[in-house]
């Protein structure tokens, strides 16, 4: 039972998990909205997303407000015990204000202006847009700040889009002239005198729009910080209007390791992180949900967040649409929660007839409630029910994986060594060893408090600025264990290479000195390791010297015999690991596993067996069962089963397909 001071929904307060869907009643008549609502009722729905795409029904005119349909939504709504999530309509305005304002639309890096008939057409800079959105979202908060229905506003969708147009050209100039004060401080941070890109004027200076061959990358780069500065920009005038209205917090949807924003500095001004997720069921890859899960909680800092959209079956929007199992749909949801999330909702309520999305899966699909879908969600919403509980719980990560957007953007950046060196894919495969065992993950980014880790590592961070750089140095120093992975450290902040040994802020801690990146042939090459026996690493190798450090692996050929490949340098009571390679899983898996050890990181659960995922959130452990046959699994000082399954020992059987969710009790473990 939960205790008042116990920890709560972090929307609500209450001691709840939020469970729902995007709901478009505008696409429906009012004799619908009455079923929708108590088919809502039903299934346990305690939070709807309403209006997101709504601004043609709630303006169709200029400055001409039809509330009505709205009004009485939200009561029926409300008269139901269903929250509701209300939007700015801003991601897709009507064809009105295109008609009267073009240059709302935004303009491709061809130069081709966007037209309407989709979504997401608008230009962040536009003063006719900015001035309407402002204007919609005063007007929902002026009219639905105190609905007790409302218990969230939700700014936009997905923000993400570029523009290249002449406006956007101008901000990008201002904003461009902030951060370098001059046009000599930005020719020097980009680099200009390479191919003769020297700016005499600021008119000269554009976004990189279609040129004949590769940008600049400090171009590149800025663009990017750019686009996300312009569109938290656009979140905060209409975040302004609605805090206005009270304090009903204010969230926007993310979309995981999607490059158009950079989530970390967008962070403190959203109330709550909020994401949106869709795994492909064809291609099931619940390590990387699971990855994409502790990123978002790491982008609020710990907090817990909310799952806003994923599909309760197929999407639309893919070449071959595979629907997933009610198995999966409730695993995928539970590992939303195991991994933070205090809300896992939908896109959407009840499948659209009309529309580009008509073929989408909902949470009531066209066939109606008698359906094996919808009673899969009934399902999930008894289970969600007893979860209670575990809202407003933390994840006790004693690891934290390091990854920022700068970073990544560079890592997508063209003319690198390798494009087979991809940051995402460096992340996942370090994480995917914790994720096998149940241990924890804090994904955080290089300037974050990193003292409460045991273990630090870095993946892959391409860029990083010196301040960071010397923060994630201090990890060893002060008897944590660092793993940090190749290509790493290499520019700085304006993409500038750090010259000398590489990398070069960690070539004293990690005690190497890095001299040549040598991405490999597509057979790899032989590492010999006294720990780990031989295996053949792929894509990548480095030439790297052990100045003070141990060589626990040395190529054996590609033009390295002997070099090292894998090295460890003992600092006091830290270490500091160094991988200059991508080796395969297994053998990276071991690797990670004895900084694991070193670190004293333990798993929660003993001897997971294969098929059986493991997380833990506060003082409960989450099993998820992917396998079609029962599975014993022993959680130490497993106490009791919050869904109800016999718990003995701390032992607990899952039935294929199954799903847990172990107390441990506090004296047990
Ligand atoms: C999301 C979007 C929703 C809907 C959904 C379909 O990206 O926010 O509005 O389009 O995809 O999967």
């Amino acid at each position: 039972m939960a205790t008042p001071s116990s920890p709560v929904n972090v929307v609500t307060g209450r001691h709840e998990l939020l469970y729902g869907g995007d709901y478009n009643p505008d696409q429906w008549t009012p004799d619908v909205w009455r079923e929708d609502v108590a088919l809502m009722q039903q299934a346990g729905v305690n939070l709807v997303t309403v209006g997101v795409f709504s601004w043609a029904s709630i303006e169709p005119e200029p400055g001409r407000f039809t509330w009505g349909w709205l009004d009485e939504v939200l009561d029926l709504l409300h008269e139901a015990g269903v929250g509701v999530d209300l939007a700015t309509p801003s991601a897709s305005a009507p064809p009105w204000l295109a008609r009267l304002h073009p240059e709302t639309s935004s303009v491709d890096a061809a130069g081709v202006r966007t037209s309407v008939g989709s979504r997401n057409h608008f230009c962040p800079s536009a003063p006719a847009y900015r001035d309407a959105v402002v204007a919609v979202a005063r007007a929902l908060a002026e009219r639905y700040g105190d609905h007790p229905a409302v218990e969230l506003w939700h700014v936009g969708n997905e923000f993400g889009q570029e523009c290249f147009c002449d406006l956007c050209a101008g901000r990008f100039r201002a904003w461009l002239a902030d951060r370098y004060g001059d046009l000599d401080g930005l020719n020097e941070a980009w680099g200009t005198t390479f191919w003769s890109q020297r700016y005499a004027d600021w008119a000269e200076v554009v976004p990189p729009r279609v040129a004949p061959y590769v940008h600049n990358p400090a171009q590149l780069l800025d663009f990017r910080r750019f686009t996300s500065d312009q569109l938290l920009d656009l979140y905060r005038i209409q975040a302004a209007e609605l805090r206005r209205a009270g304090g009903t917090p204010v969230t926007t949807n993310f979309m995981g390791f999607f490059p158009g924003v950079d989530q970390h500095s967008w962070a403190g001004d959203l109330d709550v992180v909020s994401d949106d997720h869709y795994g492909d069921p064809e291609h099931p890859t619940p390590a990387r949900s699971a990855l994409t899960h502790d990123l978002l909680r790491g982008v609020g800092r710990g907090r817990p967040w909310l799952l806003l959209e994923q599909a309760t079956s197929a999407v639309s929007w893919r070449a071959h649409n595979v629907p997933k199992t009610p198995v999966q749909m409730l695993q995928d949801s539970l590992r939303a929660v195991a991994h933070g999330a205090d809300g896992v909702c939908y896109f959407q309520w009840r499948a659209s007839a009309s529309g580009s999305e008509q073929f989408h899966s909902a949470m009531l699909p066209h066939a109606g409630p008698d359906t094996r879908l919808h009673r899969a969600v009934r399902e999930q919403g008894a289970v969600l029910k007893r979860l209670g509980a575990v809202a407003g719980t933390r994840v006790p990560a004693r690891v934290a994986l390091v990854f920022d957007w700068p970073s990544l953007w560079a890592s997508e950046l063209p003319a690198r060594p390798s494009e087979h060196l991809r940051a995402t894919a460096q992340l996942e495969a370090y994480h995917r060893p914790f994720w096998e065992d149940g241990i924890p993950v804090d994904v955080v980014p290089p300037d974050a408090d990193l003292d409460g880790y045991d273990l630090v590592v870095v993946p892959s961070l391409q860029l990083v600025g010196d301040a960071a750089a010397a923060n994630v140095a201090r990890v060893p120093e002060r008897g944590g264990v660092l793993l940090v992975g190749p290509f790493s450290a290499v520019q700085d902040p304006t993409t500038r290479v750090r010259t000398g040994a590489f990398p070069a802020p960690w070539t004293g801690v990690l005690g190497v000195a890095g001299e040549e990146w040598r991405p490999l042939p597509p057979d790899g090459v032989a590492v010999r390791s006294d720990a780990w026996g031989e295996f053949t690493a792929h894509v990548w190798s480095e030439s790297v010297a052990a100045r003070d450090a141990d060589v626990l692996a040395a190529y054996d050929g590609a033009g390295l015999a002997g070099e090292p490949a894998i090295l460890r340098r003992t600092v006091g009571e830290g270490e500091a690991w160094y991988v200059s390679t991508v080796p395969p899983s297994d053998m990276l898996g071991a690797v990670v596993r004895a900084c694991a050890r070193a670190a004293g990181v333990v798993a929660p659960v003993l001897d997971l067996p294969r098929g059986v995922e493991a997380a833990v959130r506060g003082d409960v452990v989450f099993l998820l069962n992917a396998d079609d046959v029962a599975r014993d699994v022993t959680v130490p000082g497993g106490a009791e089963d919050l869904l109800g399954a016999p718990v003995a020992a701390g032992r607990v059987e899952l039935a294929p397909g199954g799903v847990a969710a172990v107390r441990v009790s506090p004296s047990g473990r």
